[in-house]
């Protein structure tokens, strides 16, 4: 592939506890992506969404990439958008003022520089800064503006969500990439990632909670007007269901995993009682006949358990009247059967489970909830490069560059 025709490539790179995912996307005119290459992998060297051994992950992600590449034909993989969650990852919601000079108090991107400026110095140094991602700008008493630039005031504030990580594990992210050869554009928040290909335009203005349950975490992130009020990664996911359901059937993780995802539900009452399933057990004991019914009854438990505590996180978070769409599930474990009946159970909120979205090329391979989070990758990837556009409607106030080089690409998530 020619090098500029390179340059039009993202790359997508979710780093999960179960699985790998490397989506190639090829960004169209309209700012969307048309995905050219997919590649996955067993992930070995991740414990709840952290990286615990360096050697397994990077090998992971080459096997990944490389078979992405093959199938888009792309020799040379440029800098990749790669996901963070854990524990470790918090959000928070904060503020900065700062007082607009100059004869016309018109607000500059130097102004909007600035008030970055003075939400960035808020940060702890040993905390990684990840994202700040704007709610809304309050000029003088006007609150609710978005774009401030050009307006006039005199004093801009920002209200602001802030994510942050541990220094020390997203380093293990970018070595664990280094190794496997390739080099880091950007680390993005994996829930802000798969709401960047799950969730509708209307859906983050009228609010909506999204909920992307994977093998070792969930991780929550809410929208409300628009912009990002909550983030949030409880550190339980399906890998947690196999489990209970290898305890409670003794039976191996293996056997567990496929009785889950062949004749698992979320949600016992409506699982017909007659129906039965033949279980494998652990060393020579015979077979077991189980009833579905029981095994959705071992399933339930830990998935109400997983959306009482996102419904503690909105309740905490003051979001929980303020999601008229409701609720998103996505990840690989809202594909069990149930899962709307139990988070409506729950939650008392309306659900709908998600599906990348906004994409062309390669779309039913990519069509399916264990890949919100790498085509979200991507799509945040095309948006990142294309933030020029904003870039050019500002620049007109001066000192663009400087202005990048400063604060990186979280200019775009303001616009
Ligand atoms: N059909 C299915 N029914 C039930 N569960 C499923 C199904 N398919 C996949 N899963 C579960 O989805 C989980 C993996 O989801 P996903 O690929 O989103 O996780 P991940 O990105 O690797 O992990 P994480 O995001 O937690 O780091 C596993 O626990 C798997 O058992
Ligand atoms: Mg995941």
């Amino acid at each position: 592939m020619a090098k500029d025709e390179n340059e039009k490539i993202v790359v997508g790179l979710d780093i999960g506890t179960t699985k790998i995912c490397c989506v190639i996307g090829e960004v169209n005119d309209s700012g969307g992506i048309n995905i050219i290459g997919i590649g996955n992998s067993v992930s070995r060297g991740l414990k709840r969404g952290i990286v615990v051994d360096i050697e397994p992950t990077a090998e992971a992600i080459k096997k990944a990439v490389e078979e992405a590449a093959r199938m888009a034909g792309v020799e040379e993989i440029g800098p990749v958008f790669a996901g963070i969650a854990g524990s470790h990852v918090k959000g928070i919601n904060t503020e900065a003022l700062v007082a607009i000079t100059g004869k016309s108090r018109e607000v500059t991107t130097g102004d909007v520089e600035r008030v970055i400026e003075a939400v960035k110095n808020q940060s702890v140094p040993e905390r990684e800064l990840i994202h700040i991602i704007s709610q809304e700008f309050v000029l003088d008493e006007q609150d609710e503006i978005r774009a401030p630039v050009g307006m006039r005031g005199q004093r801009l504030r920002a209200k602001v969500h802030v994510v942050t990580a541990s220094k020390a594990r997203t380093r293990d992210i970018e070595t664990s990439i280094e190794k496997a050869g390739y080099s880091v554009d950007e680390i993005v928040l994996q829930p802000y990632a798969s709401s960047e290909s799950v969730l509708t335009y209307d859906e983050k203005e009228l609010g909506v909670c999204l909920i992307d349950i994977g093998g070792g975490t969930t991780d929550v992130i809410v929208f409300t007007d628009g912009g990002v009020r909550h983030t949030a990664v409880i550190s339980i996911g399906g890998m947690q269901v196999t489990n209970d359901l290898a305890i409670a059937l003794k039976a191996p993780i293996e056997t567990a995993e496929d009785i889950k995802k062949t004749f698992g539900s979320a949600f016992a009452s409506t699982v017909n009682e007659m129906e039965e399933v033949r279980v494998k057990l652990i060393g020579d004991r015979p077979d077991r006949i189980v009833p579905k019914r029981i095994i959705a009854e071992i399933i339930q438990p830990r998935m109400e358990e997983i959306f009482e505590l996102v419904s503690q996180e909105l309740k905490m978070s003051g979001t929980e009247g303020k999601i008229a769409s409701g609720v998103v599930v996505t990840g690989g474990a809202a594909l069990i059967p149930g899962i709307e009946e139990v988070v409506e159970k729950v939650l008392k909120l309306p659900v709908r489970v998600g599906y990348p979205q906004g994409i062309g090329g390669l779309v039913e391979t990519a069509n399916s909830p264990i890949y919100s989070t790498a085509v979200g990758l991507a799509l945040y990837g095309a948006k990142a490069k294309s933030s020029g556009k904003s870039g050019l409607r500002l620049s007109t106030q001066g000192g663009l560059d400087n202005f990048f080089s400063k604060v990186k690409r979280w200019f775009v998530e303001f616009f």
